[in-house]
């Protein structure tokens, strides 16, 4: 799949198969994340790859929108130092593990993080240091669905020279 072709067929998967994803594909994931865009080059993320049952469940739980955490065979955890641009640097890095996620051929998902009243538990149930900030979490598996979510046409949002 070539990089636009990724770009345009990415979307939310929330119910993935069982099968295990190679340890080699989840670190070149990672890899894309930490080589996003960030202010001054400051990359002040971490990512916590989470495969436990266990955690994956409790993360999950502590979660609003986000139960289906339970059922991935991973999560990613993206954690930031809490500098001027942490929520636009963690967020970049987001969406390259979202996209490198799909080139895969993996689905995953952008569950919220900052702002989350559950953002300081999953901090603490993952040993994220003080200072850090929760940006989102990131199931991926193997796709179990093929969701089809209705998007605004080019033409009403593409506005040249002028809105
Ligand atoms: C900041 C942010 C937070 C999100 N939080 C959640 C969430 O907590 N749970 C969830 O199921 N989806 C979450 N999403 C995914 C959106 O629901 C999804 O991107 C949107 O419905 C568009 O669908 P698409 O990703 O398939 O294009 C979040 C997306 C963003 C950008």
């Amino acid at each position: 799949m070539d990089a636009i072709e990724v770009l345009k067929t990415r979307r939310s998967v929330r119910a993935y198969r069982s099968d295990p994803v190679p340890k080699e594909t989840i670190e070149d994931i990672i890899d894309c994340g930490r080589l996003a865009a960030t202010a001054v080059n400051i990359q002040p993320w971490e990512f916590v790859v989470v495969t436990s049952p266990e955690l994956l469940r409790s993360i999950a739980h502590a979660t609003d929108y986000g139960k289906f955490i339970a059922e991935a065979p991973v999560c990613v955890v993206i954690l930031c130092q809490e500098t001027k641009y942490y929520l636009e640097d963690g967020s970049a890095a987001t969406e390259n593990i979202l996209l490198a996620a799909r080139a895969h051929g993996l689905g995953s998902c952008w569950v919220a993080g900052d702002k989350k009243a559950y953002a300081s538990q999953i901090c603490h149930l993952v040993g994220a240091p003080r200072g850090y900030k929760l940006i989102s979490l990131i199931p991926i598996g193997y796709p179990a669905e093929s969701p089809e979510p209705p998007k605004r046409p080019l033409s009403d949002v593409l506005h040249w020279e002028k809105y």
